[in-house]
């Protein structure tokens, strides 16, 4: 790294976050409680959810085994055999022709085999998290002829230590596949733990989708998600979940797209394809990252319903990544693509005695999902994908009028491709724009007035994708600072301000695992035991948990304030519990007097809260050591007349509540 262009960078970047002459007289904040303005959709601050950095597998989807189905590139890549000195038998991997989307299976021949003469460790995911006390719950399809065969499943470390483990009934004769299921408790905490199965006596056993999952899924469920990563999503009360992406939507080629179809139902059937974020950058290669799409529609509608948000799923527009093969599908053979659009609204709320509705109550959800909003497109430019998305819209409102439709703008928020866009997008009707923004933080700030004069009518706009980048997009050295979560701050009160134009938006990407990420920075991290909120993620969920539901006017000498003495503050109401919500983002390293005044309202409560996310250290970061290094703290404020009084302290974002009437 060259240290004096680093500095030079840092100092450049800085100076807007460097504290501003004048910075000592109190401010006059006005809030025109009476004078609402628009409204804020329940879908204002969401999330985006892809399977990038181990996002899905070995992230959110619970499963602990590496390729279960042998059906990576390496079939036995993940798994090692373990063979006593001498003993006898094979091991060997089978093509069958009658499973197209799930060929290859595990044939073993066992001879005179004792337990811990010949078996199988799998790896998992860098690791398996284990849990002391914990119930798992082990799977395998197999078959043999004649039941001479037994399994025995255990953890292990790397030592090979084992901590619990149960045999598994393999006893069902015959030609055809069984499922055998075993479960057992794990004795120990073990962070990076294995499995091993281990082969007991004589013959030959077929095995295919070796699964181990713990019990303490999400809600419990079986082959569910990781409760804990869950957990933090519903914390954050998202207004949307966006799923799947992001690139793989796209797709390195078409071959490698996203294909929702092949994602739901029996999971031996879901055709597994490579990840796109195995082989997308030569600086983070991740040869084992593949999508088993354990996790599909199904899971993603059933986890939007489980916490209230509403489901965005983006489609392939018939165009593959154009930063990598940008492939496209000829208009004459579009069709299946948008057949796959249709349906899909079909699949979410068709009646169930349509055909995908019926597909959706078999899975267990005879309820619709209730889809309002779809995508059609990701990063997508240029005439190519206007002429695409032409067809496409005409297909689904002629079906489906009320879903509203959300188009790409492209990979920046401004420059030929944008404006290119914009104005086709704009030209016709678009229901919702979708722009992106990976930019360094002073850009955040200089833009926190980007939407105060975008038209007010036509297209609303979704900030799709975002997140202020402490280096440049796609470097290594990008952190989730506080640096850049305070940028994003400041800019999100632009959003809010801007309600009635923006009316989504979500930071992105959402999960990173520590050791299989690709990209930085991410908005929750994990291992295989923790995940932490960075200071990024208590910005969204501060805006978030405190959205009320209209806009009120703030000003600082009757110009909003964006900016003016390192202030940046948004406002707004919530008629539900009859609160002013105010927010105030000091990006100097001084702290500032605000007074709030509160016009329009007969009297306020004398206590208000206060929302505090404050560090005098633009540099400071969270980690799995230290989760909560910097975390929102809680305190009341007093209130006199209707006036707040407060200290913007250095470097912060405050949120302060107060009750009306
Ligand atoms: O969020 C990571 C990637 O950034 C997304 O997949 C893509 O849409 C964007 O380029």
């Amino acid at each position: 790294m060259n240290m004096k262009r680093e500095l030079l960078k840092w100092c450049v970047g800085a100076a807007a976050f460097m504290a501003p002459a004048m910075a000592d007289a109190q401010k006059n904040l006005q809030v025109n409680v009476a004078a609402a303005k628009a409204d804020i959709q329940p879908t204002m601050w969401g999330v985006f959810f892809e399977d990038i950095n181990q996002g899905a597998d070995g992230g959110i989807y619970a499963e602990l085994v590496k390729n279960r189905s042998f059906e990576f590139f390496k079939p036995l890549m993940g798994w090692n055999i373990t063979r006593k000195q001498f003993q006898e038998g094979d091991l060997i991997i089978m093509n069958r022709a009658d499973k197209p989307a799930n060929p290859r299976y595990l044939q073993a021949t066992v001879k005179n085999a004792a337990r811990g003469d010949l078996g199988l460790t799998n790896e998992g995911f860098k690791g398996m998290g284990i849990k002391n006390g914990l119930r798992y719950d082990f799977s395998v399809m197999y078959r043999q002829a004649a039941p001479g065969v037994k399994l025995y499943v255990e953890l292990v470390d790397s030592l090979g230590k084992t901590y619990g483990g149960t045999a598994v009934d393999l006893s069902q004769a015959g030609q055809d596949w069984h499922t055998a299921k075993a479960s057992f408790t794990a004795n120990a905490t073990v962070p990076k733990g294995r499995m091993r199965v281990w082969f007991e006596g004589n013959g030959v056993v077929d095995l295919d989708m070796i699964s181990l999952f713990p019990s303490d899924t999400w809600k419990g469920r079986p082959g569910g998600m990781r409760a804990d990563m869950i957990q933090m999503l519903a914390d954050m009360k998202p207004g949307f979940v966006r799923f799947p992406g992001g690139c793989i939507v796209e797709g390195y080629d078409l071959d490698q797209r996203y294909q929702w179809k092949k994602t739901i139902g029996a999971l031996e059937d879901r055709q597994l394809i490579i990840n796109r974020w195995n082989f997308e950058f030569a600086h983070r290669p991740a040869p084992d990252y593949f999508q088993t799409f354990g996790l599909g529609f199904f899971e993603y509608f059933q986890l939007c319903e489980d916490i209230g948000a509403e489901p965005l799923p983006i489609l392939n527009a018939g165009m593959a990544c154009q930063f990598n093969t940008a492939e496209l599908v000829p208009m004459e053979d579009l069709q299946p693509y948008i057949q796959d659009a249709l349906d899909l609204v079909e699949f979410a709320n068709g009646a169930v005695t349509t055909k995908w509705g019926a597909k959706r109550a078999e899975l267990g959800h005879p309820e619709p999902f209730n889809l309002k909003f779809m995508g059609v497109g990701n990063e997508n430019w240029g005439p190519q994908y206007v002429e695409r998305l032409k067809v496409f819209t005409k297909a689904i409102k002629d079906k489906y009028p009320d879903i509203k439709l959300v188009n790409s703008s492209g990979t920046d928020p401004n420059g030929d491709r944008f404006d290119y866009l914009n104005t086709e997008l704009r030209s016709m009707n678009a229901d919702i724009i979708d722009e992106h923004y990976y930019r360094r933080p002073e850009w955040f700030l200089e833009n926190a007035r980007r939407y105060d004069n975008y038209p007010r009518t036509g297209p609303k706009v979704f900030a799709g994708e975002y997140a202020a980048q402490t280096d440049k997009v796609v470097s290594i050295h990008n952190k989730n600072s506080w640096q850049a979560a305070l940028a994003e701050a400041a800019f999100m009160t632009g959003l809010e301000r801007n309600a009635d134009v923006v009316t989504m938006a979500s930071y992105a990407p959402l999960f990173a695992h520590a050791e299989g990420w690709q990209w930085t920075p991410d908005m929750i991290w994990v291992d295989n035991l923790r995940a932490y909120g960075t200071p990024n993620y208590y910005v969204q969920q501060l805006y978030s948990l405190n959205k009320g539901n209209k806009v009120l006017p703030i000003t600082l000498n009757k110009d909003v304030v964006a900016g003016q003495d390192s202030l940046y503050a948004s406002a707004a109401l919530d008629t539900k519990t009859k609160e002013v919500i105010v927010k105030v983002v000091n990006v100097s390293g001084k702290p500032q007097q605000v007074n709030l005044d509160l016009k329009g309202v007969k009297s306020l409560a004398s206590q208000g809260k206060l929302f505090l996310l404050q560090s005098n250290d633009l540099n400071v970061v969270n980690s799995l050591e230290q989760p909560k290094n910097l975390a929102p703290v809680e305190s009341s404020i007093a209130i006199k007349g209707k006036a707040v009084k407060m200290e913007a302290k250095p470097y912060s974002f405050s949120v302060v509540r107060v009750a009306y009437k």
